[in-house]
C-alpha cells in the first residue's frame, strides 16, 4: 500500500522517533509499505515518521545507488563511526521543491537490527553514508533544513512556510 508522505510542519516529523520493541506483523507490513512508497515516489531513503509513524526505523532503496536490488531495512539504527566530510545538494520527499546544500560525513558505519531481528552493520560512503546521516536525522526529528546555516535557512523561510500551510 502507498502510504501518505508527511511534509514539513507535521509535528510527528519533528518528533525524536521511539524505539522499536518488538518486530511483528505491523512492523513488517509498515516496512513493505514504505518500500512500495518509496518506490512509487522515486526516492532513495523513508524514514518511519515520514509515513505517519514515530518509529525508529527507515528504508533505502540500493538499487538506485547500487545494482543491489535487495532494499535495505535499519530498525532502531545508532551511528557508530564517523569520518570526513562532504558537501553536496540535497532535498526530502518531506520538504518537496527545495534545494540546498549540505555538509554531512563522508563515511557513517551505522549498526541496527534488521526484519528478522538480527543485528546489522552496514557502512556508507559518499551517496550512502550522506542518505544514512539524513535519515538518522528525520529520526530524531531534525530535518535537512536544519542543517544549513542561519542565512540560507532565513532565504528559505517564506518556501518553508508555504509548505507547512498547505493543507493536503
Ligand atoms: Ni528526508
Amino acid at each position: 500500500m502507498v502510504l501518505k508522505i508527511r511534509t514539513y510542519g507535521d509535528p510527528v516529523l519533528r518528533e525524536r522517533c521511539r524505539e522499536v520493541e518488538k518486530i511483528d506483523g505491523r512492523i513488517k507490513k509498515l516496512v513493505s509499505d514504505m518500500l512500495e512508497t518509496l518506490k512509487n515516489v522515486g526516492g532513495i531513503g523513508l524514514s518511519a515518521n515520514q509515513v505517519g509513524e514515530s518509529k525508529r526505523l527507515f528504508v533505502v532503496d540500493m538499487s538506485r545507488l547500487t545494482l543491489e536490488e535487495i532494499p535495505l531495512v535499519v530498525i532502531n539504527p545508532r551511528i557508530i563511526e564517523k569520518k570526513g566530510k562532504q558537501t553536496s545538494e540535497e532535498g526530502c520527499l518531506s520538504v518537496p521543491g527545495i534545494w540546498a546544500d549540505v555538509t554531512r560525513p563522508q563515511k557513517l558505519k551505522i549498526k541496527g537490527i534488521d526484519l528478522n531481528e538480527k543485528e546489522i552493520e552496514v557502512e556508507g560512503q559518499g551517496i550512502l553514508a550522506k542518505v544514512f546521516s539524513h535519515e538518522m536525522d528525520h529520526l530524531d526529528g531534525l530535518f535537512f533544513v536544519d542543517r544549513l546555516r542561519s542565512i540560507d535557512k532565513r532565504l528559505l523561510s517564506k518556501k518553508l512556510k508555504l509548505i507547512a500551510n498547505k493543507k493536503s
